[in-house]
C-alpha cells in the first residue's frame, strides 16, 4: 500500500464537518477503493465548534498554517467566502499541493487565475463540489462526455429558487410568502439575493460553461434575471399552455457566440427537467455524438456535497486527478465564444399583457407583433381573471411567441407597454423548449 493522502480540512461547517463523517465512517469502504488510503492530517479551524471532535488530529486556528504542514498533501478548501479562501488556495498550490474546494463564488470570481497557478505548479485543483452538489456533473462533462462537441447545458441549479418556483406552482401562493417559507425551513439565506436574483446560478454557470466550450470563466457576462416577477397566475396560464416555470441556467453555442443566461423559463411539461422539483437539482447536457443526456440529485446539504468532495479526494488517492481543469479545454477553443448581449438571445417568449377589456385591443397586440416579424405560437384572454380599475375592466392577455429574436421582442414590448390600453408593465417570460436544441 502507498503512503496515505493526507487531508488537511479548512472550514468545518456543514460540508466540513460531513466530509469528516464520511471519511470516519465509510474508511474501511474508501481504503479498498483505492491504492493509497485517506488520511485526515489537519484541521483548520478558528474556533471551537461545540459537538465537534477533532480526535487526535492536529488543529490550526490559522488556516494557512494547513497549507504548509508537511504531512497534508490536500487542502481541501470549506470555507467558503473570496478573500481568505482565495490566500490559503494560492498558498496551497504555491506549496504544491493539490486543492479541492465546493468554492463557486471562489472560483467564477478568481478560478481563470487560480487554475493558471495549478496548471504551472504541476498539481490538481479539483472542484466537483461547487456545483450542482452531489451530482458528479463536473466528471460527466470532463470524462464521461470527453468524445463530445458540447451543444448546450441547462440546469436547475439553484436549489433554493427550484424550491420557490416549485411551491409557488403547487399551492398558488405569491413569491414573498414562499419565500419567506423558505428562509423559515433553512433553504435560503436572511439574505437572498444571491439565490433569488439568479447570482449563485450564474456562478455555477460559468464553470459549466468553462468547461463546456472552453472559454474563461466569466460570471460577469452571464445574463441573469430575478424570480419575484413571476405570480401564481403565470403558473396556471403556462400551464394550459402545457408548460411548467423553471429556474433555468443556460449556456448554448451559437454560430455567432454563447448565450449565458439564468432567469425563470418555461419548460415542456412533458420534459424529465419539467418534473425536478423543491431542492432538487438537474443539468441536461447536449453532446453532438451521445444527444441529450440528463443529471438529477441533491444539489446541496452537507452528505450530499461531501460525497462531491470525497470523489475528488479518491481521484487523488488513485492518481487519476489531473492539473487539468478548465485550461486543458481552453486550447480547444474557436471563434464565436464570446458571451453574447441578452438582445442576440433567441428564443420563443411567454408574454403576460394587462389590457382594457374593449374591442380592437388583440388586434392593436397581433399588430405589433407582427410589425416586429414576431408569430404568435398560442394566445389566450382569461376573462375569469379580470380586474376592475374604476370603470374599466381589464383583463390579461397571455401569449407564447414562435422563437424570434430578443431584440425584436423588447421593441415589441416596449411598444406593447406605450399602447393606451395596455396596463403597467408587460411580463416577458423565456420559453427553453428542448427539443429545438
Ligand atoms: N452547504 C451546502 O449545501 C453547500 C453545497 C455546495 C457547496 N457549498 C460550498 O461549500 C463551502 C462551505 O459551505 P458550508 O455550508 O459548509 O458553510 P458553513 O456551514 O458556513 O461553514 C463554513 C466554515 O468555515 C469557517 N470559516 C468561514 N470563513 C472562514 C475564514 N475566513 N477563516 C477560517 N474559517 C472560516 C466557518 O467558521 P465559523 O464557524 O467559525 O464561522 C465555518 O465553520 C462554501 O464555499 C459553499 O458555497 C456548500
Amino acid at each position: 500500500m502507498d503512503k496515505p493522502l493526507g487531508i488537511g480540512i479548512c472550514g468545518l461547517g456543514t460540508v466540513g464537518q460531513a466530509v469528516v463523517r464520511l471519511l470516519r465512517e465509510e474508511g474501511d469502504i474508501l481504503a479498498r477503493r483505492a491504492p493509497r488510503a485517506l488520511k485526515l492530517a489537519a484541521f483548520g479551524l478558528r474556533r471551537d465548534k461545540p459537538g465537534f471532535d477533532p480526535g487526535a488530529v492536529p488543529v490550526y486556528r490559522d488556516m494557512l498554517a494547513v497549507a504548509r504542514d508537511p504531512n497534508v498533501d490536500v487542502v481541501v478548501e470549506l470555507m467558503g467566502g473570496t478573500d481568505d479562501a482565495k490566500a490559503l488556495v494560492e498558498l496551497a498550490l504555491t506549496e504544491g499541493k493539490a486543492v479541492v474546494t465546493a468554492n463557486k463564488a471562489l472560483l467564477s470570481e478568481h478560478g481563470d487565475a487560480l487554475f493558471a497557478l495549478a496548471t504551472q505548479q504541476g498539481v490538481p485543483l479539483a472542484y466537483e463540489a461547487s456545483v450542482a452538489g452531489g451530482i458528479p456533473i463536473i466528471k460527466a462533462l470532463r470524462e464521461g462526455l470527453a468524445g463530445n462537441r458540447i451543444e448546450w447545458v441547462a440546469g436547475i441549479i439553484n436549489g433554493t429558487s427550484n424550491f420557490i418556483l416549485t411551491e409557488m406552482a403547487g399551492a398558488g401562493r405569491p413569491f414573498a410568502d414562499v419565500l419567506a417559507e423558505a428562509q423559515r425551513l433553512g433553504y435560503a439565506e436572511a439574505d437572498p439575493t444571491f439565490d433569488v436574483e439568479g447570482i449563485d446560478a450564474a456562478h455555477k454557470l460559468s464553470l459549466l460553461a468553462s468547461l463546456a466550450f472552453g472559454v474563461p470563466i466569466a460570471s460577469a457576462k452571464v445574463f441573469s434575471e430575478g424570480l419575484s416577477r413571476v405570480t401564481p397566475d403565470d403558473f396556471r396560464y403556462a400551464e394550459a399552455f402545457g408548460y411548467r416555470i423553471k429556474p433555468l441556467a443556460l449556456a448554448r453555442r451559437r454560430n455567432a457566440g454563447l448565450e449565458l443566461r439564468v432567469h425563470p423559463a418555461l419548460v415542456p411539461e412533458k420534459t424529465l427537467f419539467a418534473q425536478v422539483q423543491g431542492v432538487q437539482n438537474a443539468v441536461m447536457i447536449g453532446g453532438h455524438a451521445v444527444g441529450p443526456t440528463l443529471y438529477v440529485g441533491a444539489g446541496a446539504g452537507g452528505d450530499a456535497t461531501a460525497s462531491a468532495v470525497v470523489a475528488d479526494l479518491m481521484d487523488l488517492a488513485r492518481g487519476t486527478q489531473h492539473a487539468m481543469p478548465p485550461l486543458a479545454y481552453r486550447k480547444e477553443a474557436q471563434g464565436g465564444e464570446a458571451a453574447l448581449p441578452s438582445t442576440a438571445f433567441h428564443s420563443p417568449a411567454y408574454l403576460r399583457i394587462v389590457a382594457e377589456d374593449t374591442p380592437g385591443v388583440l388586434a392593436q397586440v397581433a399588430t405589433i407583433l407582427s410589425s416586429e416579424g414576431i408569430n404568435i405560437e398560442a394566445l389566450m384572454q382569461k376573462a375569469q381573471d379580470s380586474t376592475q380599475e374604476g370603470e374599466t375592466t381589464c383583463v390579461p392577455i397571455v401569449l407564447l411567441t414562435r422563437a424570434a429574436d430578443e431584440a425584436a421582442i423588447d421593441r415589441a414590448i416596449t411598444a406593447l407597454e406605450a399602447l393606451p390600453a395596455v396596463r403597467g408593465a408587460v411580463l416577458r417570460l423565456r420559453v427553453e423548449p428542448f427539443a429545438a436544441s
